[in-house]
């Protein structure tokens, strides 16, 4: 059996896209039968919100969505992550940032969640918009592009 694909979303807090980010994705594999394939995770670049649950706007959109929430309290992203894990996916410029700052040189690929997408960009965040749909919307897109790169790379 193959190792699983270390998977780690994150975003400033992470209390609002990368843990939306670590349900839907968990949720998409599992709906293909994957779950077993992966390990999910999420991690912040700031410790404003650390041992936070996912914010009631994440909870109540995944919920309208149909979609489970995985338990999980905001932890600090740390260089050691960049050992532990396959891909480590930020949401913006900033995080970008400040992922470089924090994990050095690392064997993960680091990179943006929507630049698997045709159209990279950030996503916004909901903590300062307040737009949790437009989040989904953006994570939803970048994770089924995440899934397909995997897919065309033959990672699965
Ligand atoms: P997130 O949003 O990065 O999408 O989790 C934020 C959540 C909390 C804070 C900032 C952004 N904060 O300053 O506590």
């Amino acid at each position: 059996m193959n190792q699983p694909i270390r998977v780690l979303f994150v975003c400033l807090g992470n209390i609002c896209r990368s843990p939306m980010a670590e349900s839907y994705f968990a949720w998409l594999v599992g709906q293909r039968g994957l779950s077993d394939r992966f390990s999910i995770s999420s991690a912040a670049t700031h410790s404003d919100a650390l041992g936070n649950p996912p914010h009631r706007g994440t909870r109540e959109k995944l919920s309208r969505e149909g979609i489970s929430l995985i338990p999980h309290r905001a932890r600090l992203l740390t260089r050691e992550d960049g050992e532990r894990y396959d891909y480590i996916l930020g949401m913006d410029e900033e995080n970008a940032r400040h992922m470089r700052r924090i994990l050095g040189e690392c064997s993960a690929r680091v990179a943006l969640l929507l630049d698997f997408t045709e159209r990279p960009r950030a996503i916004a965040d909901p903590w300062f918009t307040g737009n949790f749909d437009e989040t989904f919307s953006d994570i939803r897109e970048g994770c089924s592009a995440f899934l397909a790169y995997l897919e065309r790379e033959g990672r699965l």
